[in-house]
Parts: C-alpha cells; structure tokens; sequence
C-alpha cells in the first residue's frame, strides 16, 4: 500500500468532532513498514493529537525508531504544514533530508522534507558541554 493510501484511510478515523477538521499521516520506516495515524481530539481541547504525533507513536510501539518518508494529508484549501509541535517529533527519528509530502484530499500535493519543516532545530548535540 502507498503512503497516500494508508494516510488517506486512516484519515476516516480521525476523532475531530470539535474543528470538524480531519487529518490522516502514514509514515514509512527505515524497515519499510508503514505506520498511520489521524488526529484525536478530547473535549479538553489541550488534550488533543495530531495525526503525525499518533503515527510516530506507533512506529515507536512497534519497535522501530528511524523514519524514511512521511505524508500528511487534510481536506484543507492547500496542503497543510505540521504544527510545531509535530515538526520536532518529525525531527526527533528522521534526518534532515527526509521527504514529507503534504497533500490535499482534492489531489494538490506539496512535498517537502523535515530539515526545511524545521531549520535550525534543537538536538542533542545542543546539550554537549565542551
Ligand atoms: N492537525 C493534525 O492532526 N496535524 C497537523 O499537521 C495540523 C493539525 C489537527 C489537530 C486538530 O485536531 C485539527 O487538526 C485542527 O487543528
């Protein structure tokens, strides 16, 4: 199965009853198995989840740390750009150079990679004395 396909499935379970604003992510990882995730929101707003941070979640339950390809697709005017917040877990299990694609449920597609989705990100090597 493609990436667009597993996003765009699993993007049906996406809980969003608040912003009515469903978001489905699939994630390959270095192994080659896919991961999905959709977006869960909780009546206590802060509580909610994106769908990248649940596909990363699974990844990581499944025992596999290291991501090759992401895609992210909404039913939004123009593909959607992850949140902050999901651009550092993005950032946190792929290199700079790993492809996201960012896609829209009419076909418009924008692919970028997590590097240019975080520049100047915070690492470990941040937290090295010398
Ligand atoms: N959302 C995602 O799941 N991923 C993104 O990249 C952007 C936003 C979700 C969070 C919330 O449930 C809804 O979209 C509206 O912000």
């Amino acid at each position: 199965m493609s990436l667009k396909d597993a996003a765009t499935a699993v993007r049906e379970n996406a809980h969003a009853p608040y912003s009515n604003f469903k978001v489905g992510a699939a994630i390959r990882s270095k192994s080659g198995a896919i991961y999905v995730g959709c977006n869960v929101e909780n009546v206590a707003y802060p509580e909610g989840t994106c769908a990248e941070a649940g596909a990363i979640a699974a990844m990581v339950a499944a025992g596999e740390t290291e991501l090759a390809e992401a895609f992210v697709i909404a039913d939004s005017p123009s593909p959607i750009p992850p949140c902050g917040g999901c651009r550092q877990k993005l950032a946190e299990f792929g290199a700079a150079d790993v492809p996201v694609t960012l896609a829209t449920t009419d076909g418009a597609v924008r692919t970028t990679n997590i590097g240019e989705l975080l520049p100047g990100a915070f690492g470990a090597d941040h937290m090295e004395r010398s």
